[in-house]
C-alpha cells in the first residue's frame, strides 16, 4: 500500500515537503502543487523553482504536477522538468476554482473529451517521463468522468488519481464512493483514491471498501495531523513525543519563511495558513487562530504559538488517530 501526500497550493511547498519527510514520514511520494504552463519563452525559470534539486531532499520522491489545457506547453515544461531530474509528471485535471475552469483547465477540461485526447496525443508522445492524472469525478456531472477515463484508457499513463468529488462541490459536500467505484472500475490504470481521509478509521472504512486500491492520497488530513499517514502505516508514535515533533515541525516551516520573506506581517500571514489546518486538532474552541490572526509581530505569534503546544494536550494525551 501507497501513501501520498496531495498538493495544497501554498502549504505543501518544498520547505514542508522536506520537514514533513524527516520528521513525520509515512509518506511514499509527495505531489507537488500545480505549475501552470504558460508560453515556455515567456515563461520564468523562477516558476519551477521549488523543484529545483537543491531544494529538495534527495531521499523524498517528488512528483511535479503542471496545469495545462496545451500539449505542447505541457511538453516543453516537462523536458525543462525531465532536465531537473524528474522522471513522473502529474497532469492536474481536478482544479475547481473558476478562474481556472472557466479556461478550459483543471476540472474545466472533464467535459471535453476531446480535447483530452488532443493534450494527450502530444503529451504522451514524449517517453522521457511518466504521465499520471489527478482528476476529480467530472465539473459538474460524473458521467463526464467516464468519458475521460475512458479516454484515458487509450494512453500510456502511469496512473490515475480520483479526487471523488465533482468541480463544483470544490471542497465541500460528500465524497461520492459509489461514483469513484464506477469509474475506478472502468480505469485499466493503476488507480489511487483520493478524499476526505482525515483520520484512521476514515482510511480503514475506504480501504475496506475498496479492496483493490492500493495508494491512497491524503491532503487536509495529513495537514491537520501530520501523525495520520505513519499511524495509517502502522507506525505508533510514543505520545510524549508528539509535542516536540509538531515544534520542530513548525519551527523548520517558521525559520524557512522568516528568511525569505520581508516583513514581519508577511511572515505572521505566511505562518496563519500552516494554524488554519493544526488548529484543527490544537486549538478546537479556535480561541488560540483568533489570538494568531491578530498577530503582526513575531513576538506576538511566537508567544501565541508557545500557548498552543503548551496548553495543547491533544498530541501528548491524547493520540488521535
Ligand atoms: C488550499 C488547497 C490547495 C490545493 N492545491 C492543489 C494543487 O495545487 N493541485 C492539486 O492537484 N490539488 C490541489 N488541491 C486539492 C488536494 O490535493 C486534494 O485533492 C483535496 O484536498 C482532497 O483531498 P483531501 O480531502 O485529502 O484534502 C488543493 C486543495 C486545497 C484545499
Amino acid at each position: 500500500m501507497n501513501l501520498f501526500l496531495a498538493p495544497i497550493q501554498g502549504m505543501t511547498m518544498a520547505c514542508y515537503r522536506n520537514a514533513f519527510a524527516r520528521i513525520f514520514g509515512g509518506i511514499d511520494a509527495y505531489y507537488t502543487p500545480f505549475i501552470a504552463t504558460a508560453d515556455m519563452k515567456k515563461a520564468s525559470h523562477l516558476l519551477l523553482k521549488d523543484l529545483l534539486p537543491e531544494r529538495n531532499d534527495p531521499a523524498v520522491k517528488i512528483v511535479p504536477q503542471l496545469l495545462s489545457n496545451n500539449g505542447t506547453d505541457f511538453r516543453l515544461f516537462s523536458s525543462a522538468i525531465v532536465d531537473m531530474g524528474y522522471n513522473e509528471i502529474n497532469w492536474n485535471i481536478g482544479c475547481p476554482f473558476p478562474m481556472v475552469t472557466n479556461k478550459k483547465k483543471g476540472s474545466g477540461i472533464l467535459p471535453y473529451a476531446d480535447m483530452i485526447k488532443k493534450f494527450l496525443d502530444i503529451a504522451c508522445a514524449d517517453s522521457s517521463y511518466t504521465l499520471t492524472v489527478k482528476m476529480r469525478l467530472g465539473l459538474d456531472d460524473p458521467e463526464d468522468g467516464m468519458r475521460v477515463i475512458k479516454v484515458l484508457n487509450e494512453y500510456p499513463l502511469g496512473g490515475v488519481i480520483i479526487h471523488a468529488r465533482t468541480g463544483i462541490q470544490m471542497y465541500t459536500g460528500n465524497v461520492d464512493l459509489d461514483s469513484f467505484e464506477t469509474l475506478a472500475s472502468a480505469c485499466k490504470h493503476e488507480v489511487t483514491y483520493n478524499g476526505d481521509i482525515f483520520t484512521y478509521a476514515d482510511f480503514m472504512r475506504i480501504s475496506l471498501r475498496f479492496p483493490s486500491i492500493k495508494n491512497f492520497m491524503l491532503g487536509r488530513g495529513a495537514l491537520r495531523d501530520p501523525f495520520l499517514p505513519s499511524v495509517i502505516k502502522g507506525q505508533m508514535i510514543p505520545s510524549a513525543n508528539k509535542i516536540s515533533m509538531v515544534r520542530h515541525f513548525h519551527d523548520e516551516i517558521f525559520n524557512y519563511y522568516k528568511n525569505i520573506l520581508s516583513g514581519e506581517k508577511h511572515l505572521c500571514d505566511k505562518m496563519k495558513e500552516f494554524w488554519v489546518y493544526m488548529s484543527v486538532h490544537t486549538d478546537k474552541d479556535g480561541r488560540l487562530m483568533k489570538k494568531i490572526k491578530k498577530c503582526h509581530t513575531t513576538a506576538d505569534y511566537l508567544e501565541v504559538v508557545n500557548q498552543i503546544l503548551h496548553s495543547s494536550s491533544v498530541w501528548s494525551d491524547s493520540p488521535l488517530t
